[in-house]
């Protein structure tokens, strides 16, 4: 296959200043409208980057699980890589390619642990199985094999069972925010001539530009 002639030619949408308009949360929440509408695979999907101790930028995917007063909210085990990278250094980015729709935003900004009070009220939304497999995962450190996760999962299942106990956030597991610094939209366009307008947290209010394709 000849992946050097795949080639797509953007012609869905469009971007301008006005219909933009001054708040990129207000527009994000728009575009996510429309991609959780037009039905694309996991609308609320974004690659989180963090950056390792050795200077390695780190990607990723996270569900969006929250937004709120402009900061985007993901969940996670705080002990993992991602937990570990930004324990050090608390900046990343957030992408969102909606490939149907032609479309891309990319947050950047500072990402603060979210209190332990909502972390505990979102692990208690889960389903029932999905918290017993956070109890099980000791996310991203090296397992022998794929039958001690599943024997793991099975001994806690029946124990929790019998047992009739509630599963608890354990506090190693828990929800960051993201609190943008700058906010980039793509909309793809003919000719490569694609719109992308930015916005910059500037003295306590968003400055837009429009930057060249
Ligand atoms: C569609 C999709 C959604 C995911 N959602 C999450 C999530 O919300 N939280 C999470 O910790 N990992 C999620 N993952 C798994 C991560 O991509 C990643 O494998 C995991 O968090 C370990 O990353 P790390 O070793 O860099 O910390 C998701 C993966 C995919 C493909």
């Amino acid at each position: 296959m000849n992946i050097s002639s795949i080639r797509k030619n953007y012609l869905k949408d469009h971007l301008n200043e006005q219909e933009a308009g001054d708040d990129p949360i207000a527009l994000f929440g728009n575009w996510l409208d429309d991609a959780v509408k037009s039905g694309v695979c996991e609308p609320t999907a974004m690659v989180l980057s963090t950056i390792s101790p050795e200077g390695y930028p780190s990607s990723r995917v996270v569900l969006l699980k929250g937004l709120d007063n402009g900061r985007l909210h993901f969940y996670t085990n705080y002990t993992s890589n991602k937990g570990r990278h930004l324990n050090e250094n608390p900046r990343a980015s957030l992408l969102f390619f909606w490939g149907e729709l032609e479309r891309q935003v990319r947050f950047e900004g500072a990402v603060t642990k979210l209190p332990a009070a909502d972390s505990d009220e979102y692990f208690l939304s889960r389903p029932y199985e999905s918290r017993i497999g956070a109890l099980v995962s000791r996310q991203s450190s090296v397992v022998v094999g794929r039958e001690d996760l599943d024997r793991e999962f099975a001994r806690l299942f029946e124990r929790m069972k019998s047992n009739q106990e509630e599963i608890i956030r354990p506090e190693y597991w828990g929800g960051y925010a993201l609190d943008p610094l700058s906010v980039e939209f793509w909309q793809g366009r003919a000719n490569r001539l694609h719109d992308r307008l930015r916005y910059t947290m500037t003295k306590n209010n968003w400055v837009r530009e429009r930057l060249s394709p």
